[in-house]
């Protein structure tokens, strides 16, 4: 099945509708002032670049995933560099490569800004046998900012860097992506903490190269109870480490230090081998 996306965010609610939580979002303060900003200055300009993107999103599918009531894992790609500036008349993504003179200009070291690993970390997720077979319960990315959102499992998320830069531009600026002719929304902006909407029964485990206690991963999740269902917190950020007060666990996978992406790759497998998706 093929549907497009369509950006949604500043139409009003329909009486009596409540699934549309737009105006109950709470951002810190310092990217509030930043929506603020982008509404105020959203120009003509803006929204026809809003609408190229739209069209160039047209006819990108959802994927189908197998729907079950088993336990499962939930993803949270934590301090995701994902931040946006208005460059001359455009808003863009800032990122180290395009932007590296901007940054300077602003004071910001041009290394920090890296949105390709947040992009690497959501494909490696969203394209594991654990999504396919309907163990992936959510996905949340929260940005340096303290931006939190929620990314459903069956949204294919561009796999070009150009075109995934154009979908964090919406979301960020419109605070939803809704898939065209449906409510649903597939990307969307929710309230902070990460923690009101984790499974009750989780346990929710951080992964750090820094952390003492190095575990083989096939076998510490050999060892969780089947019923248990797991959070798993990995870093998106290209320096420093997580350091989150919900994490119960910190673990080491590796001798190394890992992408994002091979490291959340090295969880998925293990899930899989233990659940026996092949
Ligand atoms: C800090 S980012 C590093 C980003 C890296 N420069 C990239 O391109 O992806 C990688 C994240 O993967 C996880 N990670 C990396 N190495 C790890 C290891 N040896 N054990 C556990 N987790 C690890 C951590 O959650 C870390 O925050």
């Amino acid at each position: 099945m093929v549907r497009a996306y369509k950006v949604k965010g500043e139409k009003r609610k329909k009486k009596g509708e409540n699934y549309d939580k737009e105006e109950e979002i709470e951002v810190p303060l310092e990217e509030e002032e930043s929506t603020k900003r982008v509404k105020t200055e959203h120009s003509e300009a803006d929204t026809e670049a809003a609408e190229r993107v739209v069209d160039l999103l047209s006819g990108i599918p959802v994927v189908a995933t197998d729907q079950t009531n088993k336990p499962g894992v939930v993803f949270i790609i934590e301090r995701a560099s994902l931040e946006i500036a208005k460059i001359g008349k455009t808003y863009q993504l800032l990122n180290s490569d395009e932007h590296s003179n901007f940054l300077k200009k602003n004071g910001r070291n041009p290394s920090d800004y890296r949105p390709d690993i947040a992009h690497q970390a959501m494909l490696s997720i969203l394209d594991s046998r654990v999504n396919k077979a309907g163990r992936l319960k959510a996905l949340y990315v929260r940005t340096e900012k303290g931006v939190l959102f929620e990314v459903k499992p069956h949204v294919r998320i561009p796999r070009t860097f150009k075109r995934f830069s154009g979908i964090m531009l919406q979301l960020l600026q419109k605070l939803s992506i809704t898939a065209v002719g449906k409510r649903e929304k597939l990307l969307r902006v929710i309230k902070n903490p990460v923690t009101q909407y984790l499974p009750i029964d989780c346990r929710k485990i951080g992964f750090s190269h820094s952390s003492e206690k190095l575990v083989d991963i096939q076998d510490y999740v050999n060892g969780v109870n089947n019923d248990m269902n797991l959070v798993f917190v990995v870093g998106a950020m290209a320096h420093g480490k997580i350091d989150k007060d919900y994490v119960e666990d910190y673990l080491s996978i590796s001798d190394y230090p890992l992408s994002a992406a091979y490291c959340i790759s090295m969880i998925t497998n293990a899930m899989e081998r233990k659940w026996k998706i092949l």
